[in-house]
């Protein structure tokens, strides 16, 4: 078992270091000379492609998590409206669908019943089902019009890591691929990012071996009972997904919030040396949402919030309210996820860890949930 781990304790540590390869691998294959996108596997002709006028996502957990950042993306790049659906709850709301529809079911293990269900339910409706999964031959992409896998390799841990990174990946690949055979006006920026997609496991790389501080963080913080974590844009999905994490693997109370929403209720839970992730927007782009989050930080320390901040590397703006700072590499806005992810998931292991929990195989869970 130890040989199987790669020589590390556990299956998680081995499939977190294991993500920049599992990104590069998603990639590989699928971008041209030319930098243009060639999906070829995705059995859906391009003149389906340009009729459909509307995208619903469904999936669950981690994998819905992926599918509100691909929103973020797809409407972006496509300008088609796109829907992302908890899985359990799409059949039951008598959802519009038909031939128009691109459903795209997001899973790791393409068995997950819950997300099963709702493909059937929209293909008897007409819509298209493209799935983006990582198990090859699995029930999900079997029951597809189309599927592109994801080339992370297995994962064995019950707690999602490098699935969901390839998720992201897979998504914006075809997020980019419908811009393609679309023509939208994104043309240039669509080439942009393809560029950057092709470096952003470099970035993901530099991210792990900055991980120590995280680690020691999140020792630190092992006898707490509530942590937060708030974002904003594709940092909301984000906080989302580490307050998942945590739940999983610490057995923690563990929320994510739109930042946005905070004086709309969440602030009053703030109390004092309750820590509170946020992810920060980059400070170029969207430079407004950035000083949004850093009003935010500000407001949450002064009722006595402990701040564990990611931000830009060179964000000095959030130096004075950060009581902890964790950096990533600077990414254009939609591939920050890639990189802010990583830290959370590092520091929700580590606080399985010290609070001497089962990492792999945390209580009550098991890695695919093939019940409804
Ligand atoms: C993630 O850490 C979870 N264990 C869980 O939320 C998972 O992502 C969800 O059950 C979906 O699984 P799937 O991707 O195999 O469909």
């Amino acid at each position: 078992a130890a040989a199987e781990k790669g020589g590390y304790d556990y299956f998680m540590l081995k499939e977190i270091a294991e993500q920049p390869k599992a990104v590069a691998d998603t990639l590989l294959g699928r971008i041209d000379a030319a930098g243009s996108l060639t999906l070829d596997e995705v059995r859906i002709s391009a003149s389906e492609l340009r009729e459909v006028d509307k995208v619903v996502i469904v999936a669950c957990g981690t994998a819905f998590h992926a599918g509100l950042i691909a929103k973020y993306a797809i409407e972006h790049w496509t300008r088609i409206p796109c829907e992302v659906e908890l899985a359990s709850e799409f059949r039951y709301r008598d959802p519009i669908l038909d031939q128009q529809t691109l459903v795209i079911a997001i899973s790791q293990s393409g068995e997950t019943m819950d997300t099963l269900m709702a493909l059937r339910h929209a293909r008897e409706q007409g819509a298209r089902v493209l799935a983006i999964c990582n198990t090859n031959g699995s029930t999900i992409p079997r029951e597809s019009d189309a599927v592109l896998y994801t080339h992370a390799g297995p994962e064995v841990a019950v707690a999602s890591t490098k699935a969901f990174l390839t998720q992201l990946v897979a998504c914006y690949l075809v997020a980019l691929y419908l811009g393609q055979v679309r023509g939208t006006k994104w043309g240039d920026e669509i080439h942009a990012v393809i560029r950057d997609l092709s470096q952003i496991s470099g970035e993901v790389e530099r991210v792990l071996e900055t991980m120590e501080p995280v680690r020691a963080l999140a020792r630190s913080l092992a006898h707490k009972n509530t942590v937060l974590f708030l974002g904003r844009h594709v940092g909301y999905p984000v906080a989302l997904e580490g307050a998942l994490k945590l739940k999983e693997l610490a057995y923690m109370h563990a929320e994510g919030f739109a930042a946005g929403e905070l004086k709309h209720g969440p602030i009053a839970l703030i109390e004092d040396d309750l820590p509170v992730v946020v992810v920060v927007p980059s400070p170029r782009g969207r430079s407004v949402l950035h000083d949004k989050i850093v009003s935010n930080i500000q407001e949450i320390r002064a009722r006595g919030a402990r701040t564990i901040v990611i931000a830009e590397e060179g964000d000095e703006a959030v130096v004075p309210y950060a009581d902890h700072l964790i950096w990533i590499p600077a990414t254009p806005t939609l591939l920050q996820p890639l990189v802010a992810t990583v830290p959370l998931q590092v520091f929700a292991c580590e606080l399985a860890t010290a609070r001497g929990n089962e990492v792999d195989q945390p209580r009550n869970l098991a890695k695919s949930v093939t019940v409804e």
